[in-house]
């Protein structure tokens, strides 16, 4: 393996262990997860791998495969942490005293800037190795946790738990449907190919550099809805139209998106469990079109990719992850790929827009020793 071959020749010694952690898209279930609702994630078959062995000392040695330097960086103090290995360095300060400095090299070969979560790939592959290393036991769940932590206190991005709880326990051929506010997970069957259907990664290739401020700015919003309707999360919201008349602006759209998205995923969740995986193109749609106009998190590269995907023949598209970016997915049956793909890429290039990039999807499994 080229990453235990890259931390022999920077540390002079073999690792004393490897783990794998995959990135992911979601099938539905968008900007639920930090108002306590449902998502269906599923694993892809893109992560990091990290070779990790533990030090007496409280001296951090990081090495990346896809750093442009071959020499690792040595960290001293953990606020000399800067880009990737924030998040890095952020996993090991949410573990405080339990452990103290490693050394550690990483392979990642999530695409990058696609939305597929490579920072979560990163952080539960480390604090997956450092649980084994420092025999905390800690379940996946409280794995995924852990990164979460990592990136709302360390790194500073207030995301919810879905990509870190995707990366730690989807399992192969499956998606992972889990509730976010009591953190139960159930892995639902996602045997596409023997309905001869296929999920197709529509990757824009266009990142916005709002997103992040646009992300805190939706979530803040959606608290302070929930704080008007005096509940806990609007996950609590059981009657939308009474709860839509006490709201305005943007706080009431954001609300529609959330509450009609969650039923969605069970929706979803009931389709596939009833082997009819066919008939969810239509709430792919939907989900879309409430990400657009309700949530507003779209941008025109996602919705020209959408578009042009159903019209080439796709049974359902959306955007999927964060928004702004990053990349949309389609149902396709596998006869029309190449017609979808084609509708796409022409879309693009009508606009003169830089061509996406098309990647198939197949749920993978989640965090693994690979030693
Ligand atoms: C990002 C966050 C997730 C989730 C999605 C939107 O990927 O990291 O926690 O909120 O956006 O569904």
């Amino acid at each position: 393996m080229r990453v235990v071959e890259a931390f022999r020749a920077a540390f002079g010694a073999d690792p004393a262990t490897v783990w794998r952690a995959p990135g992911r898209v979601n099938l539905i279930g968008e900007h639920t997860d930090y108002n306590d609702g449902f998502v269906l994630p599923f694993a892809v078959p893109w992560g990091v791998t990290a070779a990790v062995s533990p030090r007496d000392d409280q001296t951090i040695r990081l090495l990346s495969l896809q750093a442009p330097s071959p020499e690792p960086l040595v960290l001293a103090a953990r606020d000399d942490a800067r880009g990737w290995t924030r998040y890095v360095v952020g996993v090991l300060a949410m573990l405080g005293d339990r452990v103290r400095g490693a050394d550690i090299a990483v392979d990642g070969d999530v695409p990058q800037g696609a939305g597929l979560s490579s920072s979560a790939a990163l952080e539960v592959s480390v604090a997956s190795a450092l649980n084994e290393l420092h025999g905390l036991g800690m379940t996946p769940m409280e794995v995924a946790l852990l990164g979460q932590r990592a990136e709302n206190d360390f790194v500073g991005m207030p995301c919810g738990i879905m990509d870190q709880a995707a990366s730690a326990l989807c399992r192969e051929g499956h998606a992972l449907f889990l509730d976010c506010r009591t953190l139960g997970s159930r892995n639902v069957p996602l045997d596409l190919a023997a309905h001869g259907l296929r999920i197709l990664i529509i990757d824009t290739r266009v990142h916005h550099e709002h997103a992040g401020g646009e992300y805190a700015k939706r979530r803040a919003e959606c608290e302070s809805a929930a704080r008007t309707l005096g509940v806990d999360a609007l996950r609590d919201v059981t009657d939308l139209g009474a709860a839509l008349a006490r709201l305005r602006g943007e706080e009431r759209k954001r609300v529609e998106h959330v509450v009609t998205e969650s039923h969605r995923v069970e929706a979803v969740v009931g389709l596939l469990r009833a082997g009819r995986p066919a008939e969810i193109g239509a709430l792919l749609n939907a989900s879309h079109l409430s990400l657009r106009d309700k949530y507003e998190v779209s941008s025109p590269e996602l919705d020209v990719a959408v578009e042009a995907a159903v019209r080439g023949g796709a049974r359902g598209a959306r955007m999927t992850g964060g928004g702004f970016g990053g990349s949309a997915i389609a149902l396709v049956a596998e006869d029309r790929l190449d017609t979808v793909r084609q509708a796409v890429s022409s879309a693009y290039e009508e606009r003169s827009w830089q061509p996406p990039r098309f990647l198939p999807a197949t749920p993978a499994p989640g965090a693994h020793p690979l030693t």
